[in-house]
């Protein structure tokens, strides 16, 4: 190679570089608005304070709006954002649908809207990106692992779905129906939602187990996410029967308690949501202002399956303290 090539390259190199760093740079002194859902769950606590994290180390000025689980509260936060005249707007969507208007006023605003962990049913050109996870996949994985682990033996499944209408629990229910559909041997015997939380989790499951013979007839409860697990497990428990054995139980986001849980033999299987949804969205509006990037319309966090065999404990000493 010649030397004027060389010097080529490393200006090229060097032009590279420092549009990666104006773009990562570009969002200091920006303020963005944040309608997150509320605090369900132990995930929802981690995304929280990630995001928070993510946008003190780009130097943004972040809103924080907590909707206490109600879409009303999201529109209204969203809304008063747009008249504050923000520069972006996160939003982790409650449910499905009814976001059109809203969306719509943000996009004639010229705000861009980015959407965390959940989907919305709405036209793609009102928002700049959605950044979450292969639900379905994740339900998938879950009952993949549910029908190895079972083989050929009968197995009554009950299910603690997530919120009603939000993509979660519909993309989760309908993949690990995919997964069992084929297997005779699985059914799902009932299935309820629990609404992502502990309590209603234990709740519920207290009245499978009442309705299917003090849960003899339970062979495994598959939980749209960690936290109405541990809500089973506790139920599960005061029936005196063994979670984990008796009752196998598998779910989804890898919070430290089902680290702990797995420790305790309680819980067998969960898959991995990343808490850190709000790193991605930063880059790709970085990337869009520096230079009208378009990123890609769903970008896919991964999903990772974890058992006892995965080291369950240094699994929870990694997550504690991570704001879970
Ligand atoms: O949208 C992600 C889901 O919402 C998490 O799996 C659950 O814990 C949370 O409430």
């Amino acid at each position: 190679m010649t030397i004027i090539s060389k010097l080529a390259i490393a200006a090229s190199l060097a032009t590279a570089l420092t549009s990666v760093a104006i773009a990562q740079d570009n969002l200091k002194g920006l303020t963005i608005g944040f309608s997150q859902i509320g605090s369900e769950s132990g995930w929802r606590a981690a995304e929280t304070s990630v995001t928070k994290q993510q946008a003190e180390e780009r130097g943004i000025d972040l809103k924080f709006a907590d909707a206490q689980q109600k879409q009303e509260n999201q529109i209204k936060a969203i809304r008063g954002f747009i008249a504050q005249g923000v520069d972006a707007i996160i939003v982790a969507p409650v449910v499905a649908t009814g976001w059109d208007d809203v969306l719509t006023e943000a996009k004639e605003a010229e705000i861009p809207v980015m959407l965390l962990d959940r989907g919305v049913d709405a036209p793609e050109d009102l928002y700049l990106t959605s950044v979450a996870s292969d639900q379905v996949l994740e339900g998938r994985t879950a009952g993949d692992w549910l029908v190895k682990e079972v083989g050929d033996a009968d197995c009554k499944i009950v299910e603690l779905q997530g919120t009603v209408g939000s993509t979660p629990a519909i993309n989760r229910k309908k993949g690990f129906e995919e997964a069992i559909v084929g297997h005779a041997n699985l059914t799902i015997a009932r299935s309820q939602t629990g609404d992502f939380t502990r309590a209603k989790g234990k709740e519920v499951m207290e009245g499978f187990i009442k309705a299917e013979n003090g849960g003899a007839d339970i062979c495994a409860v598959y939980a749209h996410n960690d936290d109405m697990a541990v809500g089973a497990i506790q139920a599960i428990k005061d029936a005196g029967l063994k979670p984990g054995t008796d009752i196998k139980v598998v779910s989804i986001d890898g919070v430290p308690d089902i680290f702990a849980a797995m420790v305790a033999g309680e819980a067998n299987a969960t898959v991995e949501l990343t808490p850190n949804m709000a790193g991605p969205a930063f880059d790709a509006l970085s990337a869009f202002l520096a230079d009208g990037t378009q990123p890609a319309k769903f970008i896919i966090t991964e999903s990772k399956l974890y058992t006892p065999a995965d080291n369950p404990q240094g699994e929870y000493d990694t997550r504690k303290g991570l704001g879970y």
